[in-house]
């Protein structure tokens, strides 16, 4: 299944205003080094939007690089351990779109919350960045384990950034639905 932003059905989900993502499909937040992050309960297609703006930038020339939040900090840990973590976060650095999903499904540890600030702080007014998350602002905490950290990173984050809260039905759902099965089924 493609996830072009061409192929997301607006009509399915009408929270959504389509006016504003196409505003930050013109990628002014890219030259800005702004950020964007996408809100929702799973299914509201947050990383089909996501990936869906990293295609566009991707055709506009723009480098960009898509990573799930936790093998990132994953990465970024195993590098400090290796006492690479300055080189691992300059090369992240050179990517003018960074798309960081799943914000919040597995929280951080410590380190974990270490590193990833100063991913953040490094980025902060020189790159854009997307974030998807299933948890609100206020929840944010939980991942970092720390809201004094996660009060560091969410300013930051927030000072240049446009927030997009989906509230609507799970697309997954749909599907199972079309197909006969309105509950997940878990038997395998
Ligand atoms: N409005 C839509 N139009 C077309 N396809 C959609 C739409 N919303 C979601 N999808 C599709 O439904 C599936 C789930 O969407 P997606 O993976 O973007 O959800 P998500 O919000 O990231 O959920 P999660 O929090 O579980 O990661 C994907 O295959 C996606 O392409
Ligand atoms: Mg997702």
């Amino acid at each position: 299944m493609e996830k072009r932003l061409d192929d997301f059905n607006f009509n399915f989900q009408p929270s959504l205003d389509q006016t504003v993502i196409r505003e930050i499909a013109s990628l002014k937040f890219i030259h800005n080094a702004e950020n964007i992050v996408f809100l929702g309960p799973p299914g509201v297609g947050k990383t089909h939007l996501a990936v869906g703006l990293g295609i566009e930038a991707v055709k506009a020339g723009f480098k960009v690089h898509f990573a799930n939040a936790s093998s990132l900090v994953e990465r970024l840990e195993k590098a400090d351990k290796e006492k690479r973590l300055e080189e691992k976060i300059r090369n992240l650095s050179k990517f003018h779109l960074l798309i960081i999903d799943e914000m919040g499904y597995l929280p951080f540890n410590d380190s974990g919350a270490h590193c990833f600030f100063q991913l953040i702080s490094r980025r902060y007014e020189k790159a854009a960045t997307i974030f998807t998350s299933n948890k609100s602002f206020g929840e944010w905490g939980e991942i970092f384990g720390d809201h004094v950290i996660a009060a560091a990173i969410l300013d930051r984050i927030l000072h240049h950034c446009t927030t997009v809260n989906i509230k609507g039905d799970s697309y997954r759902l749909k599907e199972r639905k079309r197909h006969g099965l309105a509950q997940p089924s878990f038997s395998g």
